[in-house]
C-alpha cells in the first residue's frame, strides 16, 4: 500500500481485545514503525451500550461489520469478532473481495476457512494477518511465516490454550478437582461461561492447525485434526503421574514424516523438567524443530487484553509498512490439504491407570494382558488411597503401535477385577 501520513482502521469486536486495541492507539498511535499515525475510524460490535473500558462514543458507529468491512473511511479492517462462521467471516470476505487488508485474531476462521480466505486476499490483492490467532501476544506467526522460511520446519508442539493450562496447573496446586477449579476459573473471569471451546481442546486445535498449515506449506485442515480435551483429566492422574515424574498438559503437536502430516492436541505426560512441564498458570509454550536450525522454544501469554492487542498491532505495523508475503508459505492457488499420516500406524508411549479390586492375582492379569498383546511394561505403581473402593494402579508403556496399546487396553477392560474402565493417557513424545 502507499505511504500514508494517517491509516484508518476499522475495528470490529469490541471485547477485550477491541478494546485493548482501541486502548493501545489512543496511548501510542504512531507504533507503527516508519508510519504514520493510526486511527480508529469505525467500530461495530454486538451492544453499543456494554460497557466498556474505553469510550467509544466519539467513534463512528456501524450496527453491521460487513458494512464496517465495506466502508470507504477505513484503510484496513481489523476483525475481533470471533467464530469461523456467520458475521466474522462474512465482514472479513468483504474487505478482501475489495482488495482491503484485514488483520484478524481469530483462529476457527483461519483454521476452517484459511486456503479460501487466503485465495480471496491473493486474487484482490489484499493481505491477511492473523498473529494474534495464536499464543496471544507471543509471536508464533510472524516465528514460522518469516523467522524459519531458511528452514524446512518438521515437529511443532506446545500449549496453546491457556485456559486449560491453568485449570492443570491448578489442579495440582490446590488438590482441588476439575469441576471445582473450571468454576474457580469462570467466577475469576479466566475461563469463558461456555467453556467447551477451550476445554474440549478445540480451541488449541484451531490454532495447532494454522501453525502446520505456516510449517509445512499446506491449507489449515481442521478436520483432518485429531482433537482431546482435558475434561476427562482426574486429579488422581495428575497426582499419579506426578509420583513417576510427570506433569499432565495439554500437548498440541504438528509433525511432518513421509507419510504425512499429524496434526494432534490430548492431555499428554511431559516429564517434570521438561520445559513444557514448567510452563505453568495460563502460560503458552512452543517448540519449533527445524531440520538445520534445531529447537527453537518461545514461551509467553497467550491471551489477555494487552498481550493480544500488542500481536494485532504488529500485524497493522507490518501491513502499514507495505509487506507483502503469501498468506501461508505459497501461494494460495498452489495449497494443497494435509495429507493425514495413517494414525493406526502411529506409535507412542501410554500412562495406564486402572482402579482394580485389592485381590491375589490382580497384577499378574494386568501384566498377562499387556503381555499377550505384545506391550512392553516401562514403570508399574500400586498405590492405596485413602477412603477409595479398590487400588489404582498405574503403569507407563515402552513405545509400541497405538493400535496394539489399544488392544490391550481392550483386554485389560475385560479383567473381571476392574472397578473402572482404564484411563489412559499418552506420554508426550517431545
Ligand atoms: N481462550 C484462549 C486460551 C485464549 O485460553 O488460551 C484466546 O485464544
Amino acid at each position: 500500500m502507499k505511504k500514508k501520513d494517517v491509516w484508518r482502521i476499522g475495528v470490529a469486536g469490541l471485547g477485550t481485545v477491541g478494546a485493548g486495541l482501541l486502548e493501545l492507539v489512543s496511548r501510542r498511535p504512531h507504533f507503527a514503525p516508519g508510519g504514520g499515525l493510526v486511527s480508529v475510524t469505525g467500530v461495530s460490535a454486538r451492544n453499543r451500550a456494554a460497557k466498556r473500558s474505553v469510550d467509544i462514543a466519539a467513534i463512528p458507529w456501524f450496527d453491521n461489520p460487513v458494512d464496517l468491512a465495506r466502508s470507504t473511511d477505513n484503510d484496513i479492517f481489523v476483525e475481533l469478532i470471533g467464530g469461523s462462521e456467520g458475521p466474522a467471516k462474512a465482514a472479513v470476505e468483504a474487505a478482501l473481495a475489495m482488495g482491503k487488508p484485514v488483520v484478524t485474531a481469530n483462529k476457527a476462521l483461519i483454521a476452517c476457512h484459511g486456503a479460501k480466505l487466503a485465495a480471496l486476499a491473493e486474487a484482490n490483492g489484499a493481505t491477511l494477518l492473523f498473529e494474534a490467532a495464536v499464543m496471544g501476544g507471543t509471536p508464533a506467526v510472524k516465528m514460522l511465516r518469516e523467522a524459519m522460511v531458511g528452514d524446512e520446519v518438521e515437529l511443532v508442539a506446545g500449549i496453546l490454550n491457556g485456559t486449560c493450562n491453568y485449570i492443570l496447573s491448578e489442579m495440582e496446586a490446590s488438590g482441588r478437582d476439575f469441576r471445582d477449579v473450571l468454576a474457580d476459573a469462570q467466577r475469576l473471569g479466566y475461563a469463558e461461561a461456555d467453556p467447551t471451546t477451550d476445554i474440549g481442546g478445540f480451541d488449541a486445535g484451531h490454532k495447532i492447525t494454522i501453525l502446520a498449515a505456516l510449517a509445512f506449506g499446506c491449507a489449515p485442515t481442521y478436520p483432518a485434526a485429531e482433537v482431546e480435551g482435558i475434561d476427562q483429566v482426574e486429579l488422581l492422574d495428575i497426582r499419579l503421574a506426578k509420583d513417576l515424574g510427570y506433569r499432565i498438559k495439554l500437548v498440541a503437536t504438528a509433525s511432518r514424516s513421509a507419510g504425512g502430516v499429524s496434526v494432534r492436541v490430548h492431555p499428554a505426560l511431559t516429564p517434570l523438567d521438561h520445559p513444557l512441564a514448567r510452563a505453568g498458570g495460563a502460560l503458552n509454550a512452543l517448540f519449533i524443530e527445524g531440520r538445520t536450525i534445531g529447537r527453537i522454544f518461545i514461551q509467553g501469554p497467550g491471551a489477555g487484553a494487552g498481550p493480544t492487542a500488542a500481536a494485532v498491532a504488529a500485524d497493522i505495523a507490518d501491513v502499514i509498512s507495505g509487506a507483502v508475503r503469501p498468506v501461508f508459505q505459497a501461494p494460495a492457488t498452489t495449497l494443497e490439504p494435509f495429507i493425514p499420516i495413517d494414525q493406526s500406524r502411529a506409535t507412542g508411549r501410554a500412562y495406564i491407570r486402572l482402579l482394580v479390586k485389592d485381590e491375589p492375582g490382580v497384577i499378574a492379569a494386568v501384566s498377562e494382558s499387556l503381555a499377550d498383546a505384545g506391550v512392553s511394561i516401562d514403570s508399574f505403581l500400586q498405590k492405596s488411597v485413602e477412603g477409595a473402593d479398590g487400588v489404582p494402579i498405574v503403569l507407563t508403556t515402552h513405545t509400541a503401535p497405538e493400535a496394539v496399546l489399544s488392544e490391550a487396553v481392550r483386554r485389560m477392560s475385560a479383567l473381571p477385577a476392574l472397578l473402572a474402565p482404564p484411563r489412559v493417557i499418552r506420554i508426550a513424545r517431545i
